[in-house]
């Protein structure tokens, strides 16, 4: 199938990308695809996520695609940057677009970023919004539990355990005076409501995959690349647990999508 959109991330944490894409690209069909068999990748060497990346892109060029998002702070963090040039159609990572929306909203020039131990570790966040504005102090967080609490579903309002996580993650950023705060891994935005009750009104949070959506919108506009009415359902990839990604997939998106993931071996890309 052409003139589709590729998305992908290790799990549902893409799912926010495709929750954006309904309000910014509301007429391309999506081919989206979860690394479910190799998901977390936060925790992982360059060699490993660079790796499970490059099938993660194979996969989808399958279906030729005109643009992938890859909507993973980690591979954007970690790989991104070394390969995004090797493959014939752009690559929109979140790191960019997220790290600008961070410098355009933050008052007081101090901005947080929670994201997973490789994003974090690889300084990615730090150098783009540095980049973008070298007056800005940026304060880095490692929030590797929000992965596991999100992929089973433990991301409602209510959840104590979340909420305990989040304010042990987010009292050091709050105590640094931060305005503004990078849901810098696409995993995160699933516990917006928590971070936000945690964090007061008065931080403003970035969900750094709707921004990536946002560009890729702008990219496809430039190239005149942008689909009149092809959107139907999304197609759905996982490489296992088919069903727990169901149930995931349709609580965040289920109202607007239908949710029937086929199964991929993704060894093979
Ligand atoms: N959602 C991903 C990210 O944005 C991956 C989380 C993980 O697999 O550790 O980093």
């Amino acid at each position: 199938m052409s003139d589709c959109i590729g998305i992908f991330d290790s799990g549902v944490g893409g799912l926010t990308a495709v929750h954006a894409a309904e309000k910014y690209l509301p007429n391309e069909h999506i081919i989206y695809f979860g690394d479910t068999e190799h998901m977390p990748y936060g925790g992982r060497s360059f060699d490993t996520i660079e790796k499970f990346a490059s099938s993660d892109f194979n996969f989808l060029l399958s279906f030729d695609v005109k643009i992938i998002i890859a909507a993973c702070g980690t591979v954007s963090s970690v790989v991104l940057p070394h390969i995004k040039n090797k493959y014939p159609v752009p690559i929109i990572g979140v790191v960019e677009p997220g790290s600008a929306a961070a410098v355009s909203k933050t008052r007081n020039g101090r901005i947080g970023v929670l994201a997973t131990a490789a994003a974090i570790k690889s300084g990615a966040y730090n150098d783009a919004i540095t980049r973008k504005d070298s007056s800005v102090q940026v304060f880095p967080m490692p929030a590797p539990l929000f992965v596991p609490l999100v992929e089973n579903g433990r991301f409602h309002k209510g959840d104590r355990v979340a909420k305990l996580v989040a304010q042990e993650y987010l009292e050091p950023l709050l105590k640094e005076n931060i305005d503004t705060l990078v849901l810098g891994c696409t995993h995160y935005p699933f516990l917006s409501e928590i971070i936000q009750s945690v964090c007061g009104d008065s931080v403003t949070l970035v969900n750094p995959a709707e921004e990536a959506v946002k560009t890729a919108h702008d990219v496809l506009k430039d190239r005149g690349s942008l689909s009149d009415n092809c959107k139907g359902n999304p197609d759905f990839y996982v490489s296992s647990d088919i069903d727990s990604f169901k149930h995931i997939a349709e609580i965040f998106l289920g109202k607007a999508y239908t949710i029937r993931p086929s199964l991929v071996n993704i060894d093979k890309y």
